[in-house]
């Protein structure tokens, strides 16, 4: 119950952004290295003379399981600019049974869920020891509206009623939800939702009631999310073309909306991941693979959408 609200309660007091330059990472997922390189893209940017700012949307904290690395990972992000990932919430928050607050669709394995939750008690009891950051984490809000380029920009965690919500995963486009954009659309008034949580990127462009309209789901920006490609992604939403080549991306009158690759260190990456995350512990099972080889998804298949929905 604490994950939900009202689409219509989203977009009311728009904040508005003086920034040239929005950065949204979604799922940092305790990777000190992708950190390190989306500062460091941040920082080139700024010495191009465009200022940045950072917007960390959730679950930041996940492989981060020890003392010193979950420190680290906490407060360097809340340096910048967060908002409350459903793992953020269970460990401000924990409660017996609730497991990592997830809310996996029927189509994750038992399997995975399981071992997820595994990793989420495991997290807990390393936050358990960091009160003053549990405490931080609990005052995060759980989405942000704001006028960026002329858009209203409703930056949330999972979807427009959930903080843990699947409604605006990749899995839900392929399947098709044109009625439930267009009810979100018009009640939130956005012309962009920027999200995460499912993990798979995507980019959906339409209109409704005349007015264009993009979703952009990152991804991970800890983790790979291309066929092959070991990267992660962030939302980087501009009034500019990014420095750096982004891997797709969309222009909308005076913004570019675009996810760029966040290429950072593998080796030194996986080097701390296995001291955490030995072989046959959960999240080896869970995400190794997928850390070293992307996911199943080409750059094509990131394009959804383009037509009239009302
Ligand atoms: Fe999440």
């Amino acid at each position: 119950m604490h994950y939900r609200y009202r689409p219509e309660s989203l977009c009311q007091a728009p904040e508005t952004l003086s920034e040239d330059v929005l950065y949204v990472v979604g799922g940092l997922y305790g990777n000190a290295l992708a950190l390190d390189r989306i500062e460091a893209m941040a920082a080139a940017e700024e010495a191009d003379g465009r200022r940045v700012k950072l917007l960390f949307n959730g679950d930041f904290n996940w492989f981060n399981a020890e003392d010193g690395l979950f420190s680290e990972i906490n407060r360097r992000v809340l340096d910048h600019d967060a908002m409350l990932g459903n793992v953020e919430y269970e460990l401000a928050h924990p409660s017996e049974g609730a497991g990592c607050g997830c809310a996996y669709p029927e189509f994750v394995g038992s399997e995975v869920v399981a071992r997820s939750n595994r990793i989420m008690e495991r997290l807990q009891t390393v936050a358990s020891r960091h009160s003053d950051i549990q405490s931080r984490l609990a005052n995060l809000a759980r989405f942000r509206c704001m006028i960026f380029g002329g858009l209203k920009v409703l930056v949330l965690h999972g979807d427009p009623e959930s903080l843990a919500g699947w409604g605006l995963a990749y899995e839900t486009f392929i399947k098709g939800n044109d009625d439930q954009l267009t009810a979100w659309f018009r009640a939130t008034g956005a012309d962009v939702m920027v999200c995460t949580h499912t993990c798979l990127p995507l980019l959906w462009q339409g209109v409704v009631d005349g007015s264009p309209r993009q979703v952009l789901n990152n991804g991970s920006a800890g983790m790979g999310n291309l066929l092959g490609d070991s990267r992660g992604l962030i939302v980087r939403l501009g009034t500019t073309e990014p420095t750096e080549a982004p891997v797709a991306g969309l222009g909308v009158g005076q913004a570019q909306l675009s996810l760029l690759p966040v290429n950072f260190d593998q080796g030194a990456w996986l080097t701390q991941f296995d001291s955490l995350w030995p072989s046959g512990s959960d999240a080896e099972q869970s995400y190794r693979e997928r850390m070293v080889s992307g996911t199943s998804l080409s750059t094509d298949a990131l394009y959804f959408g383009t037509g009239v929905l009302a």
